[in-house]
């Protein structure tokens, strides 16, 4: 086993507790991700989750339909990962044939992970109108909590549009734009529980940014608590992979290339099987911030200027924070949130010294870089095997890279580049059986 510091040190706090865990928290952390997408208009996914909530309240849910609603509704544009999109769907008058895209696609991604498939069938139904025939072919439950989600989505569109002037001034212009669309967009049954739960005041101010997030965590916390093993967690950390690289076409399949390269690493430097995991998901996980970073940013072809360097550089903290409030996650959040640190301790965005980054993220660092190197870019095209060690020499020399984790790379070259490059069929973020 090669030793480098970090690789003796105990298992982080969580590494046992990993066993299983909360689903609820770990979702509400992830819809952090999703947040970022607006860029500007953040917290849509929540303020919608609230607002559903507070209706279904009205219609005495059972418990199971609750969490469901919740779920769905926190995560019901988990099919967008593009900035453009996402401004476009903030649109008050968006139409149908422009919305079901992300729907589908969000429907799509949720139906492949076992614990989130019940609410499949809800995101792909959250802008169908109430009166059209794929709702009545949904069956009524699940027609109405998709249309509860689509209700709040709308009401959110419009606040948005009036986002500078205080809410409570909007709310009798909204409740009767939603009034107006009873029995034909809207179920008569969800306009009605809306006007009753939208009278309070108290249900607009909550969907201010320093109330919501408790309040939803409060939503959350009383929902019978669902839990996943690690091996879920991975299939979880999977989705989220595949929202991010779908942010755009020059990183198709980053983030889970980038965790099969560095499961390999880890399985090459000896680490056990429990830390190989984590550190896939860590590779999986590890760019969820950058789905703050607006299209234009991640596809333009000239250099960047300082501003939108700046926008870039935040992705790695805005990962660490997002993973880290979950207890049991915080050495993943670790690891993650240093794949930009170097070991002379002049990476971002925490400056890290090398005996604070430990192996296996100095292993992700190298398999991120790796990979990138692999891809096409909007400035330069994919590089061969060699070319990629050679950079990957001279970032140790700089004191960016681990030399111990890029001798390991150089005698496993072409396994290393297969892993990188292993296209989208296998993005299943496993690495090909180290040799
Ligand atoms: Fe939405
Ligand atoms: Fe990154
Ligand atoms: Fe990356």
């Amino acid at each position: 086993m090669r030793t480098a510091p970090g690789l003796d040190s105990p298992p982080g706090p969580g590494g046992s507790d990993l066993e299983r865990i909360d689903l609820n928290e770990v979702v509400l952390a992830l819809s952090d991700a999703l947040d970022l997408v607006g860029t500007q208009v953040v917290q849509h996914g929540k303020r919608v989750a609230f607002m559903a909530a507070a209706c279904g309240r009205s219609l005495s849910l059972e418990e199971g339909e609750r969490t469901d609603l919740l779920l769905a509704a926190v995560l019901h544009d988990c099919g967008v990962s593009t900035t453009r999109l996402h401004r476009k769907l903030l649109d008050a008058d968006l139409s149908f044939e422009e919305a079901h895209g992300h729907a589908d696609a969000g429907g799509d991604l949720l139906a492949r992970f076992e614990p989130l498939s019940r609410v499949a069938a809800i995101v792909r139904l959250h802008h169908t109108p109430w009166d059209s025939p794929a709702s009545r072919e949904a069956g009524p439950r699940t027609a109405l909590l998709a249309n509860l989600v689509f209700l709040a989505d709308r009401v959110d569109a419009l606040l948005q549009s009036h986002r500078e002037r205080d809410p409570l001034l909007e709310t009798d212009e909204i409740r009767r734009w939603v009034f107006a669309r009873s029995g034909t967009s809207f179920a008569e049954e969800a306009v009605g529980a809306f006007l009753e739960a939208s009278a309070a005041e108290a249900f607009w101010l909550t969907l201010e940014p320093h109330h919501l997030e408790r309040a939803l965590r409060d939503e959350m916390r009383v929902e019978r608590h669902r839990t996943v093993p690690l091996s879920g967690l991975t299939d979880l950390a999977l989705l989220f992979a595949r929202i991010v690289d779908g942010k755009s076409p020059f990183t198709a399949s980053h983030s889970t290339a980038v965790a099969r390269l560095a499961t390999l690493l880890g399985h090459l430097a000896g680490l056990d099987e429990g830390t190989c995991t984590r550190l896939r998901i860590a590779g999986l996980l590890h760019d969820l911030g950058k789905l703050r970073v607006p299209d234009e940013v991640l596809e333009k072809t000239s250099p960047l200027d300082k501003g939108e360097f700046a926008t870039i550089e935040r992705h790695a903290f805005e990962t660490f924070q997002i993973l880290s409030r979950v207890e049991p996650l915080r050495e993943i959040a670790t690891w993650a949130g240093t794949h930009h640190e170097g070991l002379s301790g002049k990476g971002y965005p925490f400056r890290t010294r090398a005996e604070e980054i430990p192996l296996p993220a100095r292993l992700l660092a190298i398999a991120d870089v790796f990979q990138a190197l692999a891809q096409n870019r909007p400035y330069r095209g994919p590089l061969e095997a060699e070319e990629i060690l050679g950079h990957l020499r001279r970032f140790v020399e700089s004191g960016k890279l681990d030399p111990h984790g890029v001798d390991l790379v150089a005698e496993n070259l072409e396994e290393c580049f297969r892993a990188a490059t292993l296209d989208a069929v296998g993005d299943t973020g496993e690495d090909p059986a180290p040799g």
